[in-house]
């Protein structure tokens, strides 16, 4: 089903963190133009590893959610929680030096899953990592029984939409200005367990 073809109610099915904020939050409408914040980690030489993100990585998963979403990223209290709560299941992409570059999370309860949030910092986009992030997550996902998975994108986040696409995420739905201020939509998408059908 195209975007735009089916209205998406206003509640998720199933969804416990219906009271948290939404599940990815606005992301810049350039997110792969100049580097907003050079003090973030660059990528260089060094290779990466994915690993269960903790409570000990808040401050420097914290500090990529903030500069990348910037006024719209999640608080800090609500990442903490986040990296806690039960039914999650958060990643972070590190470097060989130890720092920590990008990080996605997973809900998954019952047969549904959502991608609640992933962002890769700009100077290691590009590398492969946030693909790696998602095939991790999806990969958690179905061996934890769900069989379908949920996100949202904004409309107007190209390269995101473009990875979800390759991952076999189809477009189900539109809300209508739903990332405020800018009335941007946001494009619901599902990813079967089966994949693309
Ligand atoms: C979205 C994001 C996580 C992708 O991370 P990444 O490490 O750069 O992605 P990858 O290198 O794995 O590329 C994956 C796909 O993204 C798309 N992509 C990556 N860079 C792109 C670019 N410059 N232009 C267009 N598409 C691009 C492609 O579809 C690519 O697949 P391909 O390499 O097979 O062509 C990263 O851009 C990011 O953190 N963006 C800001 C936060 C954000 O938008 N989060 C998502 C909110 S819904």
């Amino acid at each position: 089903m195209s975007a735009g073809s089916a209205a998406v109610g206003s509640g998720r099915r199933d969804n416990p963190s219906a009271s948290a904020p939404p599940m990815l939050p606005p992301d810049p409408a350039s997110p792969v133009g100049p580097d907003p914040n050079p003090t973030l980690p660059r990528s260089g030489s060094e290779s990466y590893v994915l690993r269960p993100a903790t409570i000990a990585d808040l401050d420097e998963i914290w500090a990529i959610e903030a500069a990348v979403f910037g006024d719209d990223a999640w608080s800090r209290d609500l990442m903490r929680e986040e990296l806690a709560a039960d039914h999650r299941v958060y990643l972070a992409l590190v470097s060989d030096s130890g720092v920590v570059v990008g990080y996605g999370g997973l809900l998954a309860v019952g047969a549904d899953g959502d991608i609640q949030t992933i962002a890769v910092v700009p100077g290691a986009r590009g590398g492969g990592h946030g693909r790696r992030l998602m095939e991790a997550l999806l990969q958690a996902a179905f061996q934890r029984g769900v069989r379908e998975v949920f996100l949202e994108v904004r409309a107007d986040n190209p390269v995101a939409r473009g990875l979800y696409d390759s991952l076999g995420f189809e477009e189900i739905g539109v809300r209508p200005r739903y990332y405020q201020p800018g009335n941007v939509d946001a494009i619901v998408m599902r990813r079967t367990e089966r994949g693309r059908e």
